[in-house]
């Protein structure tokens, strides 16, 4: 059977290399793909981005499954159009999407399905944002509408930093273009985050492993946001109170009320949450954003983890039969250091001689996302190049042999977070 992976990053490639364990698999094309996903096989690299190219390619090909990594090829309609070519394809469609391409149609989805969230207010007008802004205080987050590659959040801890950020996205100037043309003004909320991402088939819903992302680029969460610096799972704060909290109060309504609005949610769907302190029957749980996709870095963790075959998996998710589905989970953690280049996140170098990479094992791999070959050479091609996964029997122990490959990983002006996984290791107890 031949399969095709849309993207190009750290999580295309864990998918890709967990799909290529199952056995009926004979080929895993990934367009565009990346260093890591060039030469081997099964894998191979397709050099194209046009839909109407990647379409008349599966039809050609006879590919079994598609599946969609990225945000920006859902919201262009990727899903709509291969499904009309009578195509099988795994990811939500362009109306669906709009839960992470539209923040505004995400508040007032979440506030008509009462999902918890912060409450917000949309603006068009730069003179309307300031006064509400002026009024409410800060700390106060001030979000593009629109796709903003991770980049249109601002978490404002004072006055002047809130105004400024609305003078960015909303005056002359404005930073982001049509992004920008709309901007949500957030209550700051306090708490731990955590991603909780689940498969859906439209009507049923099935979780996949929880982790917690690194959003900052340096060490104690400090430094400006980033597409994410590394990774672990499970998170130790979900305990299963909390699990089937968040499957009620967040996953359930969410699932539902897109079927309700005529737009049934097929795919990855991903509710990033806040959780605030307390006991786990009442603390705070609030949605910060949905994604229409799995995690980067998160999936990289969750896919080591992952035991069970998952071409199944994803057959019963485009069937309509993922009720009857189950993934089962290595027991031990992950945990997945990202190697940033020169640079990042504001103006990553490319081209560095990647001269050195851990030894792939069983119990330690590394996912590439910003690389490329390059007369026989890997070089660094992108902001976050390397994302190196290991697994061990607690948090601690994987975090150690993470870092023991990064020690291997070798190329110019690499950055990379020394405390991925610290929050694991202090207050929570293990409930996996
Ligand atoms: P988002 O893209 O909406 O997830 O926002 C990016 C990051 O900004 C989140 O991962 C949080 O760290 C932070 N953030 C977003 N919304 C809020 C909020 N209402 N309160 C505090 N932090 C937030
Ligand atoms: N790691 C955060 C994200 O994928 O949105």
């Amino acid at each position: 059977m031949k399969l095709l992976v849309i993207g190009a990053g750290g999580r295309e490639h864990a998918l890709a290399w967990r799909l290529a364990q199952s056995a009926r698999v004979q080929k895993i094309y990934v367009a565009p793909g990346n260093g890591g996903t060039a030469d081997r096989y099964p894998l191979e690299n397709l050099p194209l981005q046009d839909t109407d190219a990647l379409i008349a390619f599966a039809q050609q090909e006879k590919i079994a499954l598609t599946v969609v990594g990225p945000e920006a090829p859902l919201a262009a309609g990727i899903v709509d159009a291969f499904r009309a070519a009578g195509l099988h394809i795994f990811g939500p469609t362009r109306a669906a999407a709009q839960l992470e391409s539209s923040k505004d149609y995400a508040k007032s989805f979440m506030q008509r399905h009462d999902i918890p969230t912060a409450a917000s207010r949309t603006f068009t007008d730069a003179d309307q944002a300031r006064a509400y802004v002026q009024a409410h205080g800060a700390p106060i987050v001030i979000k593009a509408d629109g796709l903003a590659a991770g980049k249109g959040v601002v978490v404002a801890l004072t006055l002047d930093e809130a105004l400024q950020a609305i003078d960015h996205m909303l005056g002359p100037d404005g930073k982001f273009g049509a992004a920008g043309a709309r901007v949500v003004v957030e209550d700051y909320l306090e708490g731990e985050e955590a991603s909780f991402i689940v498969m859906c088939d439209g009507q049923h819903v099935l979780p996949l492993a929880t982790s917690q992302d690194h959003k900052r680029l340096l060490d104690g969460d400090a430094g400006p946001n980033t597409g994410g610096m590394g990774a672990y799972s499970p998170a130790p704060i979900i305990s299963p109170a909390l699990h089937n909290r968040i499957m009620r109060e967040v996953i359930q309504p969410a699932v539902h009320g897109m079927a309700r609005d005529g737009i049934p949610y097929t795919g990855f769907l991903y509710a990033g949450l806040m959780i605030g302190e307390g006991p786990d029957a009442t603390r705070p749980l609030k949605v910060l954003e949905f994604n229409c996709r799995l995690g980067d870095p998160e999936t990289q963790p969750i896919m080591l983890r992952m035991k069970s075959d998952f071409l199944e998996t994803l057959e019963h998710a485009v069937n309509g039969t993922l009720d009857q589905a189950e993934i089962v989970w290595d027991r031990r953690a992950a945990v997945g250091v990202v190697l940033a280049a020169a640079g990042y996140p504001d103006a990553p170098r490319k081209g560095d001689v990647i001269t050195a990479l851990a030894p792939d094992t069983e119990t330690c791999i590394t996912f590439h996302a910003g690389s490329a070959i390059q007369d026989g050479k890997r070089i660094t091609n992108g902001g976050r190049v390397l994302c190196v996964t290991a697994l061990g029997d607690s948090i601690r122990r994987a975090q150690q042999a993470a870092y023991d490959a990064v020690n291997l990983t070798l190329f110019e002006g690499r950055q990379y977070r020394r405390d991925i996984g610290w929050r694991a290791l202090t207050d929570h107890p293990r409930h996996d």
